[in-house]
Formats: C-alpha cells, structure tokens, sequence
C-alpha cells in the first residue's frame, strides 16, 4: 500500500512514519514544518515540503498514485483557535477540503482524518465514556473546525463516493510532542522535570484525561487504512482517566524523587473530566491500546531527559 501522510513530520506523524516504514509499507510524509520537524521523521523517510492549502498539492497526490491519505496536518492549539477561528478555520477546514478534492481528482482509495475529543466539548461526569454516538457540542473554534471537517467527509462520500475514516483521538502522548498543540501536559511536565523546572498544576490537580500513547495510536491508524468498517467514525483512547495528581506521582517513581507540582489557577474553559469509550474501535478496527502509562510515560520521559541533556 502506498500512503500519503499529512503532517507527517509532526509529533503524530513521526510515529505512524516510523510504524509504516517497519512494517514494509509505501509511506511519504508531506508537511509545511511549521509545528513538525524534519528530524523527526526517520532518515529514509521520503519528505515533501508542502503545505496542503497549495495548489500543488493536487498534482503532487495525482503523481504519487496513492492507494491512502492520512490526513494529520493541521492547526493544533485550541487557544490560537479562540485568538484567530479564521485561521483555524482556513487550516482545518479549508485544508480538509483541498485534501479531499486531491483524494477524489486521483481516485484515492481512502483517506484517514485526525479528529478530537475536543469535538464532542463538556461531557457531564455520569456520561463518561463517551461514545462516538453522543451529540457534539464543542466549546472551541478548534472542536468546531474538526466537527465541519468530518462533516465534509461524510458529503465527499454521499457526493462523491469516497472512503474516509475519521479518528477522534483522547489526549496523546510520547515521545517528539511539542510543547504547544492539544493534551500536551504530559510533554510539559516531561520536559520541565527533565530540565529539573517546576511543574505547575491549574486547579485541583483531580481533573483527568485519557491519556493514549501515540506507537498505539499509530497502530489504530494502520487498522483503519485496511478496515472494512469505513465511513465511520472511532474514538482512539485507553477508556481510563488518569487524574494530574496521579500523573505526577507515576512521574516521580520513573524520576525516582517525589515531584512536589505548584498550583495555580483553574483555566477557563478547561474541561474537568474527560474519558473516551473505545468499545466501537476494539470491534471495528480489531485495535485496542497497548502501551501501559507507566510505560509510555518512561519513554516519553527519556526521549525529554535526553533532549535536554543535548
Ligand atoms: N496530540 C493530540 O493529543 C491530538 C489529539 C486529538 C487530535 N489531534 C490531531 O492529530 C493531528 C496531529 O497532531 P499532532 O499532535 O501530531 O500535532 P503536530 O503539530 O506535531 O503535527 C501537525 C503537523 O502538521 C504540519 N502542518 C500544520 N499545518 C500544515 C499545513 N497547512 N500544511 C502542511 N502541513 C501542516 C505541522 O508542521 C506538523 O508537522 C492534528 O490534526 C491534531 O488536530 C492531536
């Protein structure tokens, strides 16, 4: 199979590039570099410096022959969203459809969309997990944006008759994640305790997330490039919470010393408690997690401690 990576030189990308590329797969990576980086994707990697709002990109797909495209690239941060929605809008929407219109102008078997657990905004506490069936409501520009691209999914393959599989991802962590962009806390506090820098919480420290490992949710994209359930959507999650206290305790047993984290004030808009149900995932794409917390805290921890010994 030969794929087409959006944003493939981003924290994401870099692990499914990798995943691809062990597994004898055809993958070439296409981003802007504007967040990604192009050392983060392996050495034999094939790159193309392109954004996808270019009009080249119509040609580049066409030339490839692509049978997929992942589609990862993207406006990230929730805040620039609230600051400039036209911006968020114009990189995730607009950048959904040139993507889209590429697929279908060079018969793309299929594309694979990176949604979010933004999409479906505060969710009260009684209704965790969240299945993909819930009405979406999101709270921010960014959710809004990802919602109107799924949307264009969904008329690309009424209208056009085109394949798609959208994943909402939980929060994701691991190695290479930059310091801005969406669930990024675990990569914060890697990456100052690895500096030896202070730690703050904002709030309790009791609001949790569903913190997933990016190696599994690389492999829930490889599912979903061969499954026969297409034209659905799948959260990509662990379906446990994880709460910031805990977060910080698992930290200082890998650190081994106790990491006493500040306080300071709650955040507006942060949601309190967020957790995703990956039944739908497990029966449609065959794909759970596999990487323990425990475990992709330790690598994500190492891949900091290392950085910031350079
Ligand atoms: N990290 C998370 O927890 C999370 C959660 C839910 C959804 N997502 C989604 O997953 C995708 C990947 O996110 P990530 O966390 O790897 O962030 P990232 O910033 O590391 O990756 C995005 C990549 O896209 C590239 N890019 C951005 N705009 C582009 C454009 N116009 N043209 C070409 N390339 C462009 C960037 O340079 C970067 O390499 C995004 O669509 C994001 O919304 C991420």
């Amino acid at each position: 199979m030969k794929i087409l990576v959006t944003g493939g030189a981003g924290f994401i990308g870099s692990h499914l590039m990798e995943r691809l590329l062990a597994a004898g797969d055809k993958a070439v990576a296409l981003d802007n570099l504007s967040t990604g980086r192009r050392e983060n994707l392996p050495a034999e990697a094939e790159f193309i410096e392109m954004d996808v709002l270019d009009e080249k990109l119509a040609g580049v797909v066409a030339a490839g022959r692509f049978d997929a495209i992942v589609h990862l690239a993207g406006q990230t941060m929730v805040s620039t969203s609230i600051e400039d929605p036209a911006l968020d809008a114009g990189q995730n929407i607009l950048g959904t459809i040139r993507v889209l219109e590429a697929a279908r102008q060079s018969g793309v078997d299929r594309v694979i969309f990176a949604s979010t657990a933004a999409s479906y905004g505060n969710v009260p506490e009684g209704d965790l997990p969240i299945k993909e069936t819930r009405r979406r409501a999101p709270m921010s520009f960014y959710g809004l944006s990802k919602v109107t691209a799924e949307q264009y999914l969904d008329l690309y393959h009424q209208v056009y008759g085109l394949d798609s599989v959208t994943l909402r991802f939980a929060n994701v962590y691991g190695e290479r994640q930059g310091d801005g962009g969406e669930g990024g806390v675990i990569s914060i506090f890697a990456r100052a305790v690895a500096r030896g820098e202070d730690i703050t919480i904002f709030g309790d420290g009791e609001q949790t997330r569903d913190f997933v490992y990016a190696g599994d949710i690389a492999e829930g994209i490889r599912a979903a490039l061969t499954t026969k359930e297409v034209n659905a959507a799948y959260n990509l999650s662990t379906q446990t919470q994880t709460s910031l206290r805990e977060l910080v305790n698992i930290l200082s047993n890998i650190v081994g010393r106790r990491i006493i984290p500040k306080y300071g004030p709650e955040r507006p808009g942060d949601i309190y408690k967020s957790m995703l149900s990956n039944g739908r995932a497990r029966r449609g794409l065959g794909w759970k997690p596999a990487v323990p917390l425990e475990e992709g805290l330790r690598r994500t921890y190492e891949y900091f401690r290392k950085a910031a010994a350079l």
